[in-house]
């Protein structure tokens, strides 16, 4: 595996690659790789003949007082993981690599369509930040695909709206959640939950189960459906920041008999808050 900090370097080597015919999968992530993240390069594996990793934590996402500082950084046991499964480039720019000027007047890209609701409505600026990196990195990188996790189904129809508005040739692949065994979707912020709030974590996708289970038992009455859930996070000891049944494809409120639907949450266990979702056929 090639580990690369620089972006001249980079570039060099997929030149070469490009030239030689290769099609390149692109995974990006900010590290402390679990089995959720390894899912999406072993996925790349089958899409490109050649698979990049980047591992960087992204300060222009984190709002403030947010976890940038003690975000999880674990290169040496990352780049160990990425080298067992075949990763052929592990690009790991630094702060002054990505942004050479100053962070807060750096060029931007809003996703309007979806970055103001949901996540977006309780992180401000978290997605530009997040569409900004990842744009970033794809004229860096230059893939013909891209995969990202469903597990932050927000974001990936962020990055697909993005790719499409700017005209990108990339293919942008979604992998479904890992889980834990007992169903907590695995998430680096999973390392923030003390023994307790880990026992008690499961319950954000149980209750997202039950929700699929009743809309496809029947039940339409979405707005209630919603405050019920959050009224079951609250009992389970987490602090939701939503609960919201939303058409899978565009996340604006579904219409009556709309087929495709999505479950979305995000809620505090102590000081991690997690999100996970679940998609259901309504029909
Ligand atoms: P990070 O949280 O490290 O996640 C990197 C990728 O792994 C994302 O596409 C995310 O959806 C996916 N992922 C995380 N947990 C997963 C799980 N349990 N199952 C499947 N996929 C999972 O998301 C980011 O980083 C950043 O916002 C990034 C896109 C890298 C931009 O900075």
């Amino acid at each position: 595996m090639i580990v690369l900090d620089g972006i001249s370097d980079l570039r060099t080597v997929v030149r070469e690659w490009r030239g030689d015919g290769c099609s390149i999968a692109f995974v990006p992530t900010m590290g402390n790789l679990h089995a959720g993240h390894l899912a999406l390069v072993e996925q790349a594996g089958s899409l490109g003949d050649r698979v990049v990793a980047s591992i960087f934590v992204n300060p222009l996402q984190f709002g403030p007082g947010e976890d940038f500082v003690t975000y999880p950084r674990t290169l040496d046991a990352d780049r160990a993981a990425l080298e067992k499964l075949e990763t052929d480039l592990l690009f790991i720019p630094d702060v002054q690599g990505m942004y050479p000027d100053a962070i807060d007047s750096t060029t931007r890209v809003d996703v309007p369509a979806l970055d103001n609701i949901l996540c977006g409505a309780h992180r401000p600026g978290f997605f530009t930040g997040v569409a900004t990196v990842v744009a970033k990195l794809f004229n860096m990188v230059q893939p013909d695909t891209a995969v990202f996790g469903e597990k932050d189904y927000q974001q990936l129809l962020v990055i697909r709206q993005m790719v499409k508005d700017l005209s990108w040739p990339i293919e942008v692949a979604g992998v479904p959640t890992v889980r834990e065994p007992d169903g907590l979707a695995m998430s680096s912020r999973n390392g923030y939950l003390t023994p307790r709030e880990r026992s008690k974590a499961p319950e954000l996708y149980r209750i997202l189960c039950d929700v699929a289970g009743k809309i496809q038992a029947g039940e339409s009455g979405y707005p209630a459906l919603e405050s019920k859930a959050m009224e079951s996070l609250s009992q389970a000891g987490f602090r939701p920041d939503y609960v919201s049944i939303r058409c899978a494809t565009t996340l604006a409120q579904p219409e009556p008999g709309e087929p495709d639907l999505v479950i979305l949450a995000a809620a505090w266990m102590g000081t991690a808050r997690l999100i996970d979702n679940v998609r259901i056929s309504a029909s």
